[in-house]
């Protein structure tokens, strides 16, 4: 799958994607991630990206040039690809989203929302408007990093041989993954359930169904 995500603040994709299973992904060559920096499409000798807002206000908005020129340079890579920005404004992102993003077999072009808004107007240059909880960030970066993590994560080959991305919680959107426990048998005091010691596999299944009600 290719990930494009179109930012101000390329650094802070660094840490992310080049560890654990986002680096693996790419090293399998399940993702290829490209990072965009919006500074390159900015106006003018300055590389302008932001103005301020009519109307009068606080703070900058992002310009609509710089974005909407990003957004082409990254259609231009792949035609195909759903173009989401993150916004508080969304709608609310879910598992469910997540595995409709990794079963559509397109990749995505995520643009990062900054400073006190961007122009209203590129929402008519994107497909889908995500917000990843009810609270306001200070930018799009960290919800383009959840957004990605929990695609990438459900593109079949990426969690390998550990528990398919698909039994695990959330999938069916009403279930949560039961409580897992390793060594030591006991810890301060408290002990691991007695049925997950014994070897009696039926036993062990209806307690984790059990336990995996929400
Ligand atoms: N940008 C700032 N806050 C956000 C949120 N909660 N979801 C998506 N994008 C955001």
């Amino acid at each position: 799958m290719k990930i494009q995500i179109i930012t101000l603040f390329p650094g802070m994709f660094e840490g992310y994607f080049s560890s654990s299973m986002m680096l693996k992904a790419q090293k399998i060559k399940k993702l290829d991630l490209k990072i965009i920096n919006l500074r390159d499409f900015g106006l003018g000798s300055h590389k302008t990206v932001d103005d301020i807002p009519y109307g009068g206000g606080d703070g900058m908005v992002l310009k609509i040039e710089p974005l909407v020129a990003a957004v082409d340079f990254a259609k231009k890579q792949d035609k195909s690809a759903q173009v989401i920005l993150m916004t508080p404004r969304g709608k609310m992102y879910t598992q469910k989203l997540a595995q409709e993003l990794a079963d559509q077999n397109a990749g995505l072009i995520i643009i990062c929302g900054r400073y006190e808004g961007y122009d209203e107007r590129i929402t008519k240059y994107v497909n889908r408007q995500i917000s990843i909880g009810n609270y306001v960030l200070t930018g799009g970066e960290l919800p383009a990093m959840v957004i990605a993590d929990s695609v990438v994560r459900l593109i079949p080959g990426v969690l390998g041989g550990e528990t398919s991305a698909e039994k695990e919680s959330f999938s069916d959107g009403k279930t949560v993954e039961h409580p897992q426990y390793t060594r030591p048998e006991e810890f301060q005091g408290m002990k691991v359930p007695e049925v997950l010691l014994g070897g009696n596999h039926a036993q062990i299944t209806k307690w984790r169904e059990e336990h995996s009600k929400r």
